[in-house]
């Protein structure tokens, strides 16, 4: 097929996984695939939706967008409870659906249904995120300036700024609370997590009224994207320099002015990172606590603190360069791998539980999800890196269409159709869009990205204690 008709063909199949409420557009079915297990691929997931609506946001197609921020703003808890059964007052559902039992109604899931029990920490981030692009596409600022929107805001804002068991500017979340779903050691302070978390201050930031009231919402804000810059940039990066640091640490030390500020003992550094960093890249780790560094690379961790600008240039240059460099190992036959490298072994068995569907290069350990096109669009876009985005996308063309759009892909090379894949997966369909969208298009990119903030820059300065390895 031609590349632009692959393109009509997407946006079709993105406008035929359309779910209506009382006669309206309200969101996309994670999945269109008669053939397999509903499960809850039937579903609207937030976290999948925001790929959607940034697609329809692309085409001008505005009115679904509207129409699922404020049917989730009803969804939204909005009760003070102390019942460990019920969601937290302003947490939003991983996703929901329309029933027709009893008349039509919308059911959602705040994770008390799903597989495993997981609930999300990432719908509220996803859901500002949509919001900010959304306002910045359309400059519909009465829906954004209404009460029951600014009240969502504030909820989100609650709910990840005040109470917590912890001491670091990065949040603390269990496993399995984001994109991947489920055990995979992703506990702790996850990567993806805290550049969402970033992404959905700095959208809070544009969106929440300037008064007085919220004077001390603008303040804390402030304080904590300081803060997250200074800590990621700093502790999170890893490159072969930084290696060096960590394989020459001391441990133990007991005062403020550690060095090895985390007690990470260079005995747990990997052996596969010695050959796998270049002289000239370099990235983000996973995850970052106690004793604690997880080595491997998360690719859309990575690629959203390109597009929100919590990466700096250099660290921004460098993520891209260790995507191309290993381009072998991560986009393979079909771009692009979720993580880098796969859990195996004893290690698979205590940190995933022995999961079936999670066995070495497969679904969340190691496969290759389609979806992630968008985030590698919309980085290399940011970077003016086009040359290398054109081969992406025509990699994926060879097979995305002719394998009906599956959700991910297996293999050390991302040669096979997942294992228990869903076809007409919305996101990756979605994500296909997106990118070739901004291929043509790249002007399209500003509702997604965030500029670095010299005010957060310096605020980063004058918080984190300045400390050289
Ligand atoms: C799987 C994925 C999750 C996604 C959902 C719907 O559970 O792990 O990230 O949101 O499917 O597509």
């Amino acid at each position: 097929m031609e590349d632009s008709n692959l393109l009509e063909e997407a946006k079709k199949l993105l406008e035929n996984s359309i779910v209506e409420y009382e006669g309206k557009p309200i969101g996309t079915l994670a999945a269109k695939d008669k053939s397999t297990k509903a499960l809850n691929y039937n579903q609207i997931f937030i976290r999948d939706f925001a790929v959607s609506a940034f697609a329809f946001l692309f085409n001008g197609n505005h009115e679904i967008v509207k129409n699922f921020l404020e049917i989730t703003l009803k969804l939204q808890s909005r009760e003070e409870v102390m019942d460990c059964f019920l969601p937290a007052k302003g947490l939003m559902p991983a996703s929901f659906k329309v029933s027709f039992k009893k008349g039509e109604k919308l059911v959602p899931d705040y994770g008390e249904k799903a597989i495993a029990r997981v609930a999300p920490v990432d719908s509220v981030f996803w859901w500002l995120y949509i919001l900010r692009a959304y306002v910045k596409k359309t400059d519909d600022w009465d829906f954004v300036h209404d009460k029951e929107c600014q009240l969502a805001i504030k909820l989100i804002l609650k709910l990840s700024l005040i109470n917590r068991f912890d001491m670091f500017p990065t949040l603390l979340v269990p496993d399995g609370s984001f994109m991947i779903d489920r055990r995979m050691g992703v506990y702790g302070y996850p990567l993806e997590i805290q550049a969402l978390f970033y992404t959905a201050l700095l959208s809070a930031k544009e969106l929440l009224t300037q008064n007085d009231e919220n004077k001390i919402y603008f303040e804390n804000i402030d304080k904590r994207l300081g803060h997250l810059v200074y800590h990621i940039r700093k502790y999170f990066w890893l490159d072969f320099k930084m290696l060096n640091k960590i394989y020459r640490f001391s441990i133990e030390e007991y005062n403020e002015n550690a060095l090895n500020q985390f007690n990470i003992f260079p005995e747990s550094i990997p052996v596969w990172i010695f050959n796998w960093l270049g002289d000239d890249d370099g990235y983000f780790v996973g995850d970052l606590g106690p004793s604690r560094m997880d080595f491997r690379f998360f690719t859309a961790g990575n690629l959203l603190m390109i597009i929100n600008s919590l990466a700096d240039k250099k660290q921004s240059n460098a993520i891209l360069k260790l995507i191309s460099n290993r381009q072998k190992e991560l986009v393979g036959e079909m771009p692009v791998k979720i993580c880098y490298p796969a859990l195996s072994g004893k290690e698979w068995k205590l940190l995933t539980g022995h999961d079936p569907k999670n066995i070495p290069w497969s679904y969340h350990n190691g496969g290759s999800w389609p979806v992630l096109m968008w985030n590698i669009a919309a980085a290399f876009v940011k970077m003016k890196k086009m040359d290398y985005l054109k081969r992406i996308i025509k990699i994926a063309e060879e097979r995305l269409s002719k394998d009906n759009y599956p959700e991910y892909y297996d293999g050390m090379h991302n040669k096979l159709v997942g294992k228990e894949a869903r076809s007409m997966q919305t996101w990756s369909i979605a994500g296909y869009i997106i990118a070739k969208t901004l291929l043509i298009e790249p002007e399209k990119l500003n509702i997604l990205t965030f500029d670095e903030s010299p005010e957060i820059l310096s605020r980063a300065k004058n918080n984190g204690k300045e400390l050289d390895y």
